[in-house]
């Protein structure tokens, strides 16, 4: 991400002189390995250098997730994982979206300037037809409308995302570029910033790391949990004999140690020479992830026997946000006729 593309994003005069950055997360609860490696380490490094707003994005779950306590401790366990693992709720804002109903007002705005066939041919929508066919609501059609919102409501013009969310994006462009086109000039049209990192493996050593598989390791959880997950992980299956060479780079558990410690090369030499086996490595790297991570677990095990606490943090994002909201809907409302 460099300034120059930041500076490329159409921006009107009422914008804020600092880019600002946001992200929706979806209530999963709480996030593993994958997550933090893959986005939420990137959300805190971010929020280092920009106007950083994280909304944990509740409506949007509502298109599949039906179970109202399920909703509700899985969107508190995010939000409360997000703080744990270095989201600072004085350096950025963390709320949660249904607790800044205006965006829904928006999204019914953009609905109008939004033509049925762009929300049709979105890959993530015919995807999800595809996996809840039994539950194809109007929500899986109009999820990007409301992601839209999000995004505009505050006026972001810098969005970090996984690549998997370009259509998204790339929608949320179009949309704002049509309000533009009818209504004048109201919203920068947003730039992805597509965070760098590679794709965290699971523990089966093939498919992306990710809840639904059940391939996790569960960071936030129990020392045990992680040892239990870390041992079951898959390594160089080539590698039969404890006598055998490793080959690191396509050892999940060796590419792994790259992101704890900084000796991982001695690690990988002692895998290539079969000084060390499989057994040894994983050992190793199970200690360093609870070690790494055990400032986090504290953190996030005070926060989820706090609820009030917590509820207090998230009640603070969501006022912070309460002006902005009410400035942007009151201009679109203007523009568009609204009383
Ligand atoms: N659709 C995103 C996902 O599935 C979540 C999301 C909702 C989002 N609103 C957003 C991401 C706004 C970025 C910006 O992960």
């Amino acid at each position: 991400m460099t300034d120059a593309a930041a500076t490329t994003a159409t921006r009107p005069s009422s914008l804020p002189v600092k880019p600002r950055i946001y992200s929706g997360i979806q209530p999963t609860g709480r996030p593993h390995l994958g997550n933090d490696l893959g986005a939420i380490r990137n959300y805190v490094a971010l929020s280092q250098t920009y106007e950083a707003i994280y909304c944990v994005v509740d409506y949007h779950a509502l298109t599949h997730v039906h179970d109202p306590e399920l909703l509700r401790r899985q969107t508190l366990e995010m939000a409360a994982a997000l703080i744990a693992l270095g989201l600072d709720p004085e350096r950025c804002t963390i709320f949660v979206q249904s607790d800044r109903p205006e965006v829904t007002e928006l999204c019914w705005v953009f609905n109008t300037v939004t033509p049925v066939g762009w929300l049709q041919r979105t890959p993530t929508y015919k995807e999800k037809r595809a996996n809840q066919p039994d539950d194809v609501n109007h929500g899986l059609l109009t999820y990007p409308v409301l992601q839209a919102a999000d995004i505009a409501l505050p006026k972001a013009s810098l969005v970090p995302i996984g690549r998997d969310q370009a259509p998204h994006l790339e929608l949320t462009r179009e949309i704002v570029r049509a309000f533009n086109a009818r209504y004048g000039e109201t919203f920068p049209e947003p730039q992805a910033v597509y965070t760098e990192s590679p794709t965290v493996l699971g523990t089966d050593g093939v498919k992306k790391m990710s809840k639904s598989i059940g391939n996790t390791i569960e960071v936030l959880g129990e020392p045990e949990v992680i040892r239990k997950q870390v041992m079951s992980m898959v390594t160089d299956t080539q590698r039969i004999m404890r006598a055998d060479p490793g080959r690191p780079e396509v050892c999940n558990v060796c590419r792994m140690h790259r992101f704890f410690g900084d000796d991982y090369e001695e690690i990988w030499a002692g895998e290539r020479t079969a000084r060390t086996g499989c057994v040894d490595t994983k050992k190793l790297l199970a200690e360093r992830i609870i070690a790494h991570y055990a400032p986090a677990r504290e953190t996030y095990r005070e926060l989820i026997a706090d609820p009030i606490k917590l509820r207090r943090i998230l009640d603070e994002g969501a006022e912070r946000i309460r002006p902005i909201a009410q400035e942007t809907m009151a201009e679109v409302r203007e523009r568009m006729g609204l009383r």
